[in-house]
């Protein structure tokens, strides 16, 4: 993470400085996106940055006039980041520094735009075979989970939950249903059909969610996008996440118990091998990733 780009310039990540008034540190009023880039070519940048539109446009922050997307490849080029499997760009905008007050700035400033990349070591293959553990933990987060927001403290501390369970996701359960994860979207696999919570406010509308449900149906595998009761979850055949980092996770135990058989299952392997084809395409990897 050595050179990082901040408000126009690219900079040593050591230099970067920011106002004590931006309205990211007084009021996490602002947004994120992490993108990941396989061999230094992004994997669904558009989707990416239209998401970060919608939030802009939700949250009325001014959309910045520099090209977000030039910007991250370019902090990959400046960071020597193209050869890499993997690595991934963190992008954060704030409403901008201005006098505290809960207010929008009036008059208007410019939003702050952070950004930085560094390379992402995946799983050993060995360790996926392995799966993962999972927490239940109560959903605590605000009504618009739907907005990728930098407001993250109800993930945290339901990640370090998870982490000192010795467990890799915390999943969000909220009235009877089970929503998404500290990090990552939730699929569910139950007599035979694969379950994902419809992309409503309560969860973040995944990248890596969409391009899963669409491996699930080019395979033909049963799919419903409905809630799911969280009271289910003892049934399932299997369980697993999904995420920009996580690409697909495999739970093979939820709070203490084995889901399934305590194996990962054949859906969660078929899907993240359908998920790392789409990848390589995508991405023009033809040696596989
Ligand atoms: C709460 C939450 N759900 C789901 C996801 C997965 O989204 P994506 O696949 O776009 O990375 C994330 C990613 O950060 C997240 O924070």
């Amino acid at each position: 993470m050595d050179t990082v780009y901040l408000n126009g310039s690219y900079l040593p990540h050591a230099e970067a400085r920011l106002h004590p008034d931006d309205r990211g540190f007084i009021f996490g009023d602002g947004l994120y996106e992490v993108t990941p880039f396989y061999r230094g070519t992004p994997f669904r940048m558009p989707a990416h940055m239209a998401r970060m539109r919608k939030g802009f446009c939700e949250l009325r922050i001014q959309p910045p006039a520099v090209d977000l997307g030039e910007l991250q490849h370019e902090l990959i080029r400046r960071n020597g980041l193209e050869g890499e499997e993997m690595a991934i760009v963190y992008l954060q905008v704030t409403r901008g520094t201005a006098p505290r007050t809960h207010t929008f700035p009036d008059p208007d400033v410019p939003p702050t735009v952070y950004a930085w990349a560094r390379s992402f070591r995946r799983p050993a293959p060995e360790a996926w075979e392995q799966g993962y553990g999972a927490i239940r933990v109560p959903d605590r987060r605000w009504a618009r989970a739907d907005l990728k927001t930098v407001q993250l403290l109800p993930n945290v501390m339901a990640q370090q939950e998870a982490k000192e369970a010795g467990a890799a996701d915390a999943l969000f359960v909220r009235d009877g249903l089970a929503l998404e994860g500290g990090q990552t979207n939730l699929f569910v696999v139950s007599g035979g059909t694969l379950l994902t919570h419809p992309a409503s406010n309560q969860i973040l509308h995944g990248i890596s969610r969409s391009a899963v449900l669409e491996v699930a149906e080019e395979l033909g595998l049963p799919v419903e996008i409905r809630p799911i009761p969280d009271a289910d979850l003892s049934f399932a055949s299997e369980i697993f996440f999904t995420g920009t980092t996580a690409e697909v996770r495999p739970t093979v135990w939820l709070d203490g118990k084995p889901v399934g058989d305590g194996k990962v299952g054949p859906v969660a392997r078929q899907l993240y091998a359908g998920f790392q084809e789409k990848v390589a395409r995508e991405c023009g990897l033809h040696a596989g990733v």
